[in-house]
């Protein structure tokens, strides 16, 4: 089941905001909310990791699952089959080394630790309290025995990491949330911690119009751009086609350290 996705909309226009408020009225004031938070937010925090460490905060205090963007507990389960069966079907298999950037509380990570060997999923995320909460999901599903890793970090240069570990570094609804110097650092440094044939999946909020972001929370990039900003760390980049059937929101990019072969 395709998507549609909204690839032309600027949300920053006046126009798009009174055209979503008269077709959404009632999410009107939980939009005004979110606005006053931002500019409290934003002004107490300059960097976006802090700011958005923040907003990770205020979300999983009232809801985990509806912080890592899930409406309902049944979206949640959806939302990590559908990660994990995708990886799957692309050849994830139980001995692979697994890098899951911004783990949340383990959405995916639940059925990707029980799937991979003991201590081969490794998760990072810039919220303290989400990487609590996913430590709930680790002793909730049981899966104490697989040792999984799950280590806070505040930039992705990765220095904590060995050099060629991982065959796949994933990144599910991270870079929608960040600015481009965040998926920049990301991208400069990923190449270093890629096993031999590696690859990196991440998604990512499309425009076919002008690039945006709204509240300092949701970030919108051309295709073009990602695939642009890879190539000057010498990586490949390929756009995800059937990655859009699964009806999910959002795009997905692969990336191969440039002289490894296609996954
Ligand atoms: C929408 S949630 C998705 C969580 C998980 N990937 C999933 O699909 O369930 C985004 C997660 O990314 C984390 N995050 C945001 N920016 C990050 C960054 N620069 N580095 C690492 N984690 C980040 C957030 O704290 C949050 O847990």
């Amino acid at each position: 089941m395709a998507t549609r996705k909204n690839l032309r909309a600027d949300r920053t226009s006046l126009t798009h905001k009174v055209g979503y408020a008269l077709r959404h009225p009632t999410r009107v004031v939980a939009h005004a909310r979110r606005a006053a938070r931002d500019r409290w937010l934003a002004h107490r925090h300059r960097d976006h990791v802090a700011y958005y460490r923040a907003v990770m905060a205020s979300d999983t205090a009232r809801d985990p699952e509806a912080a890592v963007g899930s409406g309902s507990h049944d979206r949640w389960l959806a939302l990590g089959a559908m990660q994990f069966d995708y990886l799957r079907e692309h050849g994830l298999s139980p001995r692979h080394r697994l890098l899951d950037i911004g783990c949340g509380n383990l959405r995916a990570g639940r059925l990707l630790i029980d799937y991979l060997d003991a201590g081969h999923y490794y998760g990072i995320d810039i919220s303290p309290d989400i990487l609590i909460a996913a430590k709930r999901t680790v002793t909730a599903q049981g899966l104490q025995r697989k040792l999984p890793y799950l280590t806070l970090t505040h930039d992705l240069t990765f220095d904590f990491l060995p050099d060629r570990h991982f065959d796949v570094v994933h990144a599910h609804s991270v870079f929608s949330h960040s600015p481009l110097e965040v998926i920049d650092e990301c991208l400069a440094h990923v190449a270093r911690i890629l096993a031999p044939g590696g690859w990196f999946d991440f998604t990512f909020d499309r425009t076919e119009g002008k690039e945006h972001h709204v509240l300092h929370e949701d970030f919108y990039y051309r295709t073009e751009t990602l695939v642009g900003l890879a190539a000057r760390h010498g990586l490949r980049a390929r756009f995800m086609d059937d990655w859009e059937l699964r009806g999910h929101g959002q795009s997905k990019i692969r990336v191969h350290a440039a002289a490894a072969a296609s996954a």
